[in-house]
């Protein structure tokens, strides 16, 4: 029997993780979630994911050179909106990507193109991910780097798989409290648009 309300636990502890401890971590505990994530549902079960565990830290250290050198044009560039560059400065988020080389692996997750809800249905899988790490103790993020096509092809990809996501896994290196989340009475209407809970 699953006991009652793990899953709302794991979603509620969950947060997304900056720093990394370098600490070795089980390789078992990231193919555990990755089955976890192979369970969810896909746009006519074509489970248009891959993932690719990185774990060696020369691949690590030059994903995370590209995708610094594309960040620092990113985030110097004059086009993120006033809200944004804020909502960074808050967080303490910069061009500096340290969890790509600090974290034991990196998980990069893709999708196949051309099939039939194909990012949609990666990222549910990635939803699965996230709670199997936590559940194991793993600490998760879900960065979207600036150059995905470039990193896509660092690591062999071939042309009909686009990255989605790198998740550096390991443990947490920072305390970091939650981020705000809407209630259910803010998020849900019944029968009718407006219908508060
Ligand atoms: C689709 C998606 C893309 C994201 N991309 C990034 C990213 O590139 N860099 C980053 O630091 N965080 C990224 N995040 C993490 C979000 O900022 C984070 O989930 C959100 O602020 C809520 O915080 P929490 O996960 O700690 O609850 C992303 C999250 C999602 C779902």
């Amino acid at each position: 029997m699953i006991p009652d309300g793990v899953v709302l636990e794991l979603a509620s502890k969950r947060r997304s993780i900056r720093k990394f401890m370098t600490t070795p971590v089980p390789l078992g505990d990231v193919f555990y979630a990755i089955k976890a994530a192979l369970q969810a549902p896909s746009g006519a079960n074509r489970q248009p994911w891959r993932f690719v565990v990185i774990g060696d830290s020369e691949t690590k250290m030059r994903i995370r050179e590209a995708s610094e050198a594309w960040e620092k044009r990113f985030h110097e560039s004059g086009s993120l909106p006033e809200w944004f560059r804020k909502w960074l400065r808050e967080r303490n988020i910069t061009w500096e990507k340290p969890f790509l080389s600090e974290a034991p692996y990196l998980i990069a997750v893709f999708s196949r193109r051309g099939e039939p809800y194909a990012r949609e249905s990666t990222w549910l899988a990635i939803g699965y991910l996230l709670l199997a790490l936590e559940e194991k103790g793993l600490a998760s993020l879900t960065y979207t780097p600036a150059n995905p096509n470039v990193l896509a092809k660092m690591i062999g990809t071939p042309r009909n798989y686009m990255l989605e996501t790198i998740i550096p896994v390991g443990l947490a290196g920072e305390d970091k409290k939650k981020e705000n989340r809407l209630s259910l009475r803010e998020a849900v209407f019944i029968n009718e648009w407006g219908n508060q809970v």
